[in-house]
């Protein structure tokens, strides 16, 4: 892989877009990833669904029930009978002033879409959910990036970086494609707390942790950053916080207003 980009360098800082600009748009649909595009976010992410018939569709929930115009959940449906579905009138009804009419004919896109929509422009940032649950994920998320040549070897490493909460879906990554880069999401109760051996191990097979952003600590950031790792807390919306976290040594940040956050690095 060619390093020269170099997106994963502790000195660049990333500005992912959390379900594409979803603070703008509907979530994780191709309307908001465009979005997060002319906004200049370095990363598009998305989260990852499979359907009844093993297409891998972007959507946060493993329900349809609320960023669709159905119920039920995903694993009962085809990508057909998820297609035809309307995935932007419930963000019209729930954001009034920033409704659009063109919303309402947003659909639920596939992985596969995603990627044909916005190519090698686009750097992508893709979390496998609930993997224990939808064992063959990885290989068909890995089956999809091979087809659309996101596997060969003159991508720039960073391209595409997996995350998880599943560490056993982020070794079966590493295991199947090491040349991705992974980064382990955890959830903290209160304050981050990890030791230098468990930091230590997570470096083993992640380049990096993605906290959630309330839990943190300038201490924690710090022994992070010590421990060698990237450090991309979510889900951080505020401009103080983008501030705070960024003064702290983050690497990065999930947001789902990329252009708020680029206003505060001056870029
Ligand atoms: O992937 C980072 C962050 O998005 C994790 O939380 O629930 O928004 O996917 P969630
Ligand atoms: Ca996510």
């Amino acid at each position: 892989n060619k390093p020269e980009e170099d997106l994963l360098s502790p000195d660049r800082f990333l500005n992912i877009a959390h379900r594409g600009a979803s603070g703008y748009a509907p979530e994780h649909t191709l309307k908001a990833y465009e979005i997060a595009e002319k906004m200049q976010g370095d990363y598009i992410e998305i989260d990852l669904q499979m359907t009844k018939d093993g297409k891998l569709i972007a959507m946060h929930d493993d329900t349809v029930s609320r960023t669709t115009n159905s119920k039920g959940k995903v694993s009962d449906f085809s990508f057909s009978e998820v297609e035809a579905l309307d995935a932007g009138t419930w963000f019209n009804e729930e954001n009034p002033g920033l409704a659009q009419p063109a919303f309402n004919q947003l659909e639920v896109p596939s992985l596969e879409q995603i990627l044909d929509a916005f190519g090698t422009n686009a750097n992508y940032y893709i979390e496998t959910k609930k993997p224990e649950e939808n064992p063959t994920m990885v290989d068909e998320l890995l089956t999809v990036l091979k087809r659309r040549d996101l596997l060969d070897a003159d991508v720039p490493t960073g391209k595409v970086i997996i995350q998880s909460f599943s560490k056993k879906s982020l070794l079966e990554v590493q295991q199947k494609a090491p040349s991705l880069p992974r980064i382990q999401l955890m959830k903290f109760n209160g304050k981050a707390t990890l030791t230098d051996k468990e930091l230590a191990n997570i470096k083993q097979y992640a380049v990096g942790i993605g906290p959630n952003a309330s839990s943190l600590t300038k201490a924690f950031v710090q022994q992070a950053r010590k421990a060698g790792l990237l450090i991309h807390p979510y889900t951080v919306n505020e401009k103080a916080d983008m501030k705070r976290l960024i003064d702290w040594g983050v690497t990065g940040m999930f947001t789902n207003y990329p252009d708020r956050l680029n206003e505060v690095l001056g870029r």
